[in-house]
């Protein structure tokens, strides 16, 4: 059956500006007039407001969440021909960073219900040339940092945490100084952090922007000093670095909206329980898992579907638009193919069952239920 009605957006970003017109005209007009376009005192007040949001000691922004991982990683010391592992199941940025740079990725395998790196998987790849492990906080859950961080330990490797999508999230862990839990939000997992402010992710702008995260100084330092073309003095160059600049503008909307984040985030927790309470009621369907001491940003809300070619007929005929997160391991992306071998079952089996559907703070996840209702 043909769907013939309007399409409900997958990411609705016109009720999120709606939501705050006034505030985010006023600080986009605000840059507009002030004649100062890069940098300046909205990225600079930008990096405090986020460093303090998640706890990390410096928050240093950047171009894309994709810069920022090749910026981490440089920062760290990778050189060619290291070994980095990173999940078999994820966006292709990680692995994609680790080849620019000369490295070799090694592709562990995933838990089948969190869907986050499997920490076994991750031990058993490691050998003389790793060097470090890039942890993905999957779909907006951190990962299992607590058994990552162990193993980074015993082998004396670096943790880099992507969490491009999932800026926000908390993990409560247990502390190494003291026998109690303790929460802790994402992007302070890693030896160094990233994440992403593409438009659709929990917090976004309106083009691309990334930030880079360190409990560590001299890291800051030098991912600052990359990020501006290898210089703290105008045209003096002591490194190769780039552009990495995030633009005023930008800085200004993300100011805006890290306001209205944990409103959002709890929204969004509400929202995903809609879609968790329809699929517990139904066989052949099963949502991610958020592993305890997590809460998620639910950048996706992505469930698992015995027959997804029978499931995504009848989304089309109901006209509730989806995404398939991800459908290939990346091992087997062409770009990987010649040196990507991995013993990766489980993300095998995931990417032809993955499904996601519509998501953020302003979907109604109800009325997407009361469509599905009808065809089960
Ligand atoms: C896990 C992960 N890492 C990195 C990135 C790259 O971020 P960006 O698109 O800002 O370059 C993404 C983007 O989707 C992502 O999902």
């Amino acid at each position: 059956m043909l769907f013939l009605g309007i399409m409900m957006p997958f990411v609705n970003l016109s009720a999120q500006r709606n939501a705050y017109r006034n505030q985010l005209e006023k600080a986009e007009k605000a840059v507009l007039d002030s004649g100062c376009y890069i940098g300046g005192e909205q990225v600079r007040l930008l990096e405090q407001e986020l460093a303090s949001y998640c706890g990390a000691a410096h928050a240093v922004t950047c171009g894309s969440g994709t810069q920022a991982i090749e910026i981490a990683l440089t920062v760290l010391g990778l050189e060619p021909g290291d070994q980095v592992i990173v999940p078999d199941f994820t966006f292709i940025a990680p692995a994609e960073c680790v080849v620019k740079l000369g490295g070799v990725p090694q592709f562990a395998d995933i838990d089948g219900k969190t869907l986050q790196v499997d920490p076994e998987s991750v031990e058993r790849l490691v050998g003389p040339k790793t060097k470090g492990i890039i942890a993905v906080n999957l779909f907006g859950q951190c990962a299992p940092y607590e058994k990552l961080r162990e193993i980074a330990h015993k082998h004396g490797l670096w943790i880099l945490e992507d969490s491009a999508q999932a800026f926000g999230a908390t993990f409560t862990a247990k502390t190494a100084t003291a026998a109690v839990y303790k929460m802790r939000r994402a992007c302070t997992f890693g030896d160094i952090s990233i994440t992403s402010f593409y438009p659709t992710k929990p917090l976004g702008c309106y083009g691309d922007g990334g930030a880079i995260f360190t409990a560590n100084p001299e890291y800051a330092d030098k991912a600052r000093l990359l990020a501006n073309h290898g210089s703290k003095e105008r045209y003096r160059h002591i490194e190769i670095g780039t552009n990495g600049r995030l633009d005023a503008i930008q800085a200004a909307v993300l100011r805006v909206k890290l306001q209205h984040l944990d409103q959002e985030l709890e929204q969004r927790r509400q929202n995903a329980k809609v879609y968790d309470q329809f699929f517990a009621g139904l066989s052949g369907f099963t949502p991610q898992g958020i592993a305890a001491g997590n809460t998620s940003t639910y950048a996706q809300y992505t469930v698992m579907v015995e027959d997804r070619d029978k499931f995504i007929a009848k989304l089309d005929a109901l006209g509730i638009p989806y995404c398939i997160h991800y459908p290939l391991p990346l091992h087997r992306q062409p770009c990987f193919e010649a040196g990507g071998i991995a013993d990766c079952p489980v993300t095998e089996k995931v990417c032809g069952q993955v499904i996601s559907l519509p998501f953020c703070a302003f979907t109604d996840t109800a009325a997407v239920v009361e469509k599905l209702s009808k065809e089960f």
